[in-house]
């Protein structure tokens, strides 16, 4: 099983003071998740390459580009720091290609599923890829309640992978975070559970304390 990690999603921070507001995550934050949304691919708009850009941090940064056409998208993120780059398996054309690309460019690459997506349709590319991230709600909004219904994918997916790194993003907390790490997940995004939270560090600690 591969290490736990505790990747508070960023879209809830404060974008116009956010290197400060990312700074006060980053003593309990393994990674940080930031949401690239598309108006298109989700029915919601987010930030781009030039904020990613401007985030100064020790912390890596996994983007979850939940765009339509992602391979045009590629390079700026590379360009602009990400460490992983997290594609959907619904908007990728060549998923391998795709993947290929983001390592060429020395990142690490992802591959995400929402909810209705079986895993049969990552199946081929999932000896290539860095990690998965199986989605607990559709994607485009925080706060919305984890979907059950997802775990036995994560559950398939380390059976057959015990190395991978699995992720699970949307409606986190103590609770759910605890039947993903059942089900075999071993990173856990936390978006509204953390950044809402009045006291940010106790709710990563509680989170960390449920998983581990
Ligand atoms: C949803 C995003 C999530 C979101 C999670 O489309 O991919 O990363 O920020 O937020 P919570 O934890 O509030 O569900
Ligand atoms: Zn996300």
């Amino acid at each position: 099983m591969p290490k736990i990690k505790i990747a508070p999603s960023i879209l809830g921070a404060d974008y116009g003071d956010l290197n400060h507001d990312l700074q006060r995550l980053e003593p309990f934050s393994d990674i940080f998740h930031v949401d690239v949304m598309d108006g298109n691919f989700v029915p919601n708009l987010s930030v781009g390459a030039p904020v990613v850009r401007c985030i100064k941090t020790t912390i890596p940064l996994d983007c979850h580009l939940m765009v339509l056409h992602p391979d045009r998208y590629i390079e700026a993120f590379a360009e602009a720091g990400a460490h992983t780059i997290l594609i959907h398996a619904e908007a990728s054309k060549n998923m391998k290609k795709d993947i290929e690309k983001i390592q060429s460019l020395g990142c690490d690459a992802g591959v995400v599923i929402n909810p209705a997506t079986p895993v049969s349709k990552i199946e081929k590319v999932l000896s290539l890829v860095d990690q998965v991230l199986v989605m607990s709600v559709n994607p485009g909004f925080g706060g919305q309640p984890f979907m059950a219904e997802v775990l036995p994918k994560i559950t398939w997916i380390r059976e057959h992978y015990p190395n991978l790194d699995i992720s699970v993003d949307g409606g986190i907390d103590e609770k759910t975070a605890s039947y993903a790490r059942a089900a075999g997940a071993n990173i856990f995004v936390a978006g509204s559970y953390i950044l809402k939270a009045d006291d940010p560090k106790k709710a990563a600690e509680k989170l960390r304390k449920a998983v581990q």
